[in-house]
């Protein structure tokens, strides 16, 4: 047999993911065949007319690389250092909540996959398992994502509890005072956790395996709060009345006074707001729209990010995501001035497609694209891509309509 056809037989012991998942496409696609609709909406859908979600998509396919050839670069370095920590690529896991409604392997199961391979993952606090058992579960750096609550006493509580279980970074979410509106959750009556109602009996009929998932595992809760300190379930619009509507600098300088490690907020943006978090004593800031599931008609962290990285100078980590679906997308917002990508989806449909090899996967391919794409751009690595950044990438529109989204 020659050496090409062996190449193209699949490999022993991989799984039949593995072995038909060539792009996060493929695996979306499977992550759409395993569950029920009303699930697969949730994990896909976005606020209102979901103009921030298709948005979101549409501004990285729009950019455009200038590759530099015959640079002699060689195989890149993806290496990056954030918040004293070495990391092997410049990639997190972003918050989710409920995240076991999507596979049993669930939040331990992601923070897994993430920690065997260096990656950060970002504990939720409306996670459906509990931070101290993330911690447990991962070998690699924790952060943590916190919302707000209307009793002060259940943040500094949940903010200690992350401090304890070793989380290096606080995120705090500024972007969700309430709770956007998830027209396809309510078009499917989705309740958190999922009550029996004739779409959900059909959505058993036609999943059986997803339904026997949910039924034989714990009990879906929201695992950081314990009785009536915690959200009351519900749809997604009930379930966010627990969080402070009046969420302001105040709070910010109180977590500040309280947290010791890095902090950041996940959600400025302006610039303007970029420039005071920083000045209000954060350590770094989360550009993000939500993914498109918050406010509709956001702007995209990419049009802010060369701006904040003005405001804010070179020394000060620019987290970036909503829209990131593959290396090539990372690569554009790290030229851009961005320290670490983090995706949201995207890892949630490996979880959907195979728990938490899925993750695995999906993280290892995102490497892959990220590797390739840098070394195809002729850079040597994270490092060189930050520092040559404006000549290598162009933005549809050109810069000017880049900074008009701001
Ligand atoms: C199913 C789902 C649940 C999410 N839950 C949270 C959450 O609890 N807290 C939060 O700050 N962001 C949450 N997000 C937003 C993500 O942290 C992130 O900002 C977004 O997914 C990035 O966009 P992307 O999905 O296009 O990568 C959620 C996103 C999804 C898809």
């Amino acid at each position: 047999m020659t050496s090409e056809k062996m190449r193209l037989l699949p490999r022993p012991g991989k799984s039949r993911l593995t072995r038909r998942g060539h792009s996060i496409f493929d695996i979306q696609r499977s992550a759409r065949r395993r569950l029920p609709r009303a699930i697969f909406d949730y994990l896909e859908g976005g606020a209102e007319q979901e103009r921030t979600l298709r948005a979101n998509l549409v501004r990285y396919a729009g950019c455009r690389f200038q590759p530099r050839v015959l640079s002699g670069a060689g195989v890149p370095d993806l290496q990056t250092t954030v918040f004293g920590q070495r990391l092997p690529i410049p990639l997190a896991l972003a918050p989710t909540g409920y995240t076991r409604l999507i596979h049993p392997d669930g939040e331990a199961g992601a923070a897994r996959a993430a920690g065997r391979l260096g990656v950060p993952y970002t504990a939720a606090t409306m996670a459906t398992t509990s931070l101290e058992e993330v911690a447990a579960a991962t070998p690699g750096p924790l952060w943590f994502q916190l919302y707000v609550s209307k009793e002060w006493r259940v943040t500094e509580a949940l903010v200690a509890r992350a401090q304890r279980a070793g989380c290096r970074a606080l995120l705090v979410s500024v972007d969700t005072q309430v709770a956007g509106q998830r027209l396809r959750d309510q078009r499917n009556g989705l309740t958190i956790p999922p009550a029996p109602s004739p779409a959900s009996l059909l959505g058993i009929a036609l999943h059986p395996r997803y339904w026997r998932g949910l039924v034989t595992g714990p009990e879906l809760t929201f695992a950081n709060f314990e009785g009536a300190s915690g959200p009351a379930a519900g749809g997604i619009a009930e379930i966010t009345r627990s969080f402070e509507p009046g969420l302001s600098w105040e709070h910010l300088r109180r977590l500040r006074q309280t947290w010791t490690g890095p902090l950041l907020v996940k959600g400025p943006l302006r610039p303007s707001d970029v420039a005071r978090a920083v000045a209000e004593g954060c350590d770094g800031v989360y550009l993000s729209n939500h993914g498109g599931r918050q406010l509709d008609r956001s702007p995209h962290p990419l049009d802010l990010l060369v701006a904040a990285r003005q405001q804010v100078g070179g020394n000060v980590p620019l987290l970036v995501d909503s829209g990131i679906r593959t290396g090539a997308d990372a690569v554009v917002a790290l030229a851009l001035g961005a320290d670490v990508c983090l995706v949201g989806r995207p890892y949630l449909y490996g979880l959907a497609a195979g728990g938490e090899e899925g993750v695995a996967l999906l993280i290892r391919m995102l490497r892959d694209e990220m590797e390739r794409t840098m070394q195809l751009l002729g850079v040597s690595g994270t490092a060189e891509l930050r520092a040559r950044g404006a000549e290598l990438v162009v933005l549809e529109g050109g810069a000017g309509s880049a900074m008009a989204g701001c």
